[in-house]
């Protein structure tokens, strides 16, 4: 079924995709197929005219109000004659109107990979809003690529969730195949290759961190479950979603048939702000500067690696010699860029926030330049820097481009960054010990200290 749905208006071949489409959905009688896998379904005309994506809504919803396609057989209308033109194109005509189609662009979508099914949560909030365009376009995963989504959402924004699948729709991306929507996770990361956690609670006024530590825990180990449950077996999942480290130790433990390296916390945001600095500081363009390391936890203890950093292939050091600005003032606006862009927005960062997760998705598919790696949050069993085994914690990495990745080992870690660094690992495992009962660990108790803060927090 997945396959066979098309939305390609421009791809000129949508009419043999969606009479397909139409063809099976015709097929259904109310208690059919269709109908039963999605509940609540009912099933419209509009969806086989207008060429539009599959948009199925999954169980424990209200009725669909977006669907595939007709009701009779009898409402797909034959053309009165088909023939192809003197260029090769193939024309079919409903009386005085002829649709043509590009016989090219109806072969093209054969030589496409295999349907790659990426699940989103939080998908009706802001940072989705950048993101899901971006994964629909080819951005991420190449022209090449079809793609399915599955988005998540709540009760609450069931409507917003509703709106951007129609402004995914409206957008007539080749690529897109299919959307569906649902607000329970097991149904929403079915056969998922790739899961991108984004929806978390925010902390909210007068809440502790080890409540919110708690609550989005929560959430995390019920999805990490489901992952485990429905998921491909070699389903990547990045967790995006505050505080994200722990959060996906909790999602990795909760979903013991995927392998631990398949579990990743967005820490690529904070290098891209590591990078921008360096370059405004050293007056350079962003793409000079390379060899940039997140260290450690998303939070004010995370450590922006300018030992280690080059720029125009040159340790950053030799290229800004002010030693106070790299230790002080770049170390802190990194560490603190995400409380920033709140005094500013009033809320987290999201634009840059979908950028970086397309960038950690891209580096995890396209092979690493020679010489350089990309920071990623990873499980740090055996890890090459003698971190604590059982946490997910930043590093650098580098991967072929085949969705797997090795930590770059060697790097130099002198006295500064030492301490750093073990601060930022104390820190993630006070985070472990709070949660020590979403993980399956026994005496767990949480003292959180005043380190314990978010990028956003003040
Ligand atoms: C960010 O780094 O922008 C966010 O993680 C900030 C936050 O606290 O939500």
């Amino acid at each position: 079924m997945a396959e066979a749905v098309a939305l390609s208006m421009s791809m000129g071949s949508y009419l043999k995709n969606s009479s397909l489409q139409a063809t099976e959905c015709s097929r259904q009688e109310p208690s059919s197929s269709l109908r039963s896998k999605f509940l609540g379904c009912k099933l419209t005309a509009s969806q086989a005219s207008l060429q539009l994506p599959s948009i199925k809504h999954t169980r424990r919803q209200r009725p669909c109000v977006i669907q595939c396609s007709v009701v009779q057989q009898s409402q797909v209308q034959a053309p009165d004659s088909v023939f192809i033109t003197p260029d090769g194109r193939r024309a079919e005509c409903y009386g005085v109107f002829c649709t043509i189609y590009d016989l090219n662009e109806v072969e093209k979508p054969k030589s496409w990979k295999k349907l790659l099914r990426v699940a989103v949560s939080g998908a009706a909030g802001t940072i989705s809003n950048h993101l899901l365009f971006k994964i629909a376009s080819g951005e991420v995963f190449g022209p090449d690529q079809p793609i399915a989504l599955n988005l998540l959402g709540s009760e609450r924004s069931r409507n917003a969730l509703e709106g951007v699948a129609m402004e995914l729709e409206d957008s007539l991306y080749p690529l897109l195949r299919e959307l569906n929507l649902g607000i329970d996770s097991y149904e929403v990361f079915r056969d998922a290759d790739w899961a991108l956690l984004i929806g978390a609670k925010p902390r909210g006024p007068g809440m502790e961190r080890a409540d919110l530590l708690d609550i989005n825990g929560k959430i995390f180990a019920e999805q990490g479950k489901a992952l485990n449950a429905v998921a491909s077996e070699n389903v990547k999942v990045l967790v995006v979603g505050n505080p994200c480290n722990t959060n996906a130790l909790i999602c990795m433990k909760n979903a013991p048939r995927i392998p631990k390296k398949n579990f990743h916390a967005l820490t690529r945001l904070d290098e891209n702000r590591a990078k921008c600095q360096l370059a405004l500081k050293a007056g350079v363009f962003y793409d000079n500067v390379s060899n940039v390391t997140i260290w450690g936890n998303h939070s004010t203890t995370q450590v922006p690696d300018f030992v280690n950093a080059k720029i125009h292939g040159k340790p950053v050091t030799e290229v800004i010699k002010d030693k106070k600005w790299l230790e002080e003032e770049f170390t802190e606006t990194v560490q603190k860029r995400g409380g920033a862009l709140i005094k500013k927005w009033g809320r987290s960062s999201a634009a840059s926030t979908a950028v970086s997760i397309a960038d950690a998705m891209k580096s995890l598919v396209t092979p690493t330049r020679e010489g350089d790696w990309f920071s990623s949050a990873v499980y740090t069993e055996g890890n090459p820097y003698g971190i604590d085994n059982d946490l997910i914690f930043s590093m650098p990495c580098r991967s072929k481009g085949d969705g797997d990745y090795e930590i770059v080992p060697d790097l130099q870690i002198n006295e500064w960054l030492a301490t750093r660094i073990k601060k930022s690992e104390e820190e993630l495992i006070s985070e472990r010990s709070c949660v020590a009962h979403l993980i399956g660990q026994d005496n767990g108790y949480c003292d959180l200290t005043e380190d314990t803060r978010l990028p956003g927090e003040q």
